[in-house]
């Protein structure tokens, strides 16, 4: 029992040799989706808190961040998250893939299946209440629609 104890140790000891880069890609005023759509407060607040530490490049990173191997899961749901839908660069998207992301966005609010629910372990303020959900499936949906709009002239 001891000697497994000690072999736990000293891999969890060795992987912290593997640290997380932490570093955020530097800051691309003006790309921002919360900047460019100018959302209501009560919105930005929503989709900030719940959604831009893994879609955008103002992660914030928790204490977890600093251990291996919870560091690993988290880097590869920023990386992954960020390859989906970066909100940070958001105005570099063509039109037609703005509307996409934003579809996207509706199907996985609705569908519950966003904010991953592993997020809600120290981030309980970014738990979504039914009716939050609502707004923010509406305020998506409007924004679609501006997008699809502009797209037809
Ligand atoms: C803990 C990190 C995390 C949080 C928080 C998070 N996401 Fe994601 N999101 C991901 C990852 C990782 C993916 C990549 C695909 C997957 O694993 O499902 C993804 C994929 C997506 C996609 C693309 C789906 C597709 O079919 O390509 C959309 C849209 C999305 N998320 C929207 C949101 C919205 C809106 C919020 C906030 C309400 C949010 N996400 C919060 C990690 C996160």
């Amino acid at each position: 029992m001891k000697k497994v104890l000690v072999v736990f140790l000293v891999a969890f000891i060795i992987i912290q040799f593997f640290p997380i880069d932490k570093t955020n890609p530097a800051p691309t005023p003006g790309m921002d989706f919360l900047t460019i759509k100018n959302t209501p407060p009560e919105i930005a607040k929503l989709i900030s808190t719940s959604c831009y530490d893994c879609h955008s490049n103002e992660t914030k990173y928790p204490w977890y961040s600093n251990f291996a191997p919870s560091s690993w899961f988290l880097k590869n749901h920023i990386s992954e998250g960020r390859k989906h839908l970066n909100f940070s660069t958001f105005a570099t998207y063509e039109p037609k893939r703005q509307a996409h992301k934003l579809e996207e966005c509706i199907e996985m609010v609705e569908k519950k299946e966003m904010p991953l629910e592993s997020y809600y372990i120290g981030h309980q303020d970014a738990k979504l209440t039914d009716e939050q959900r609502k707004l923010l499936i509406d305020y998506f949906k409007k924004e679609k629609s501006e997008t699809e709009r502009k797209m037809a002239f």
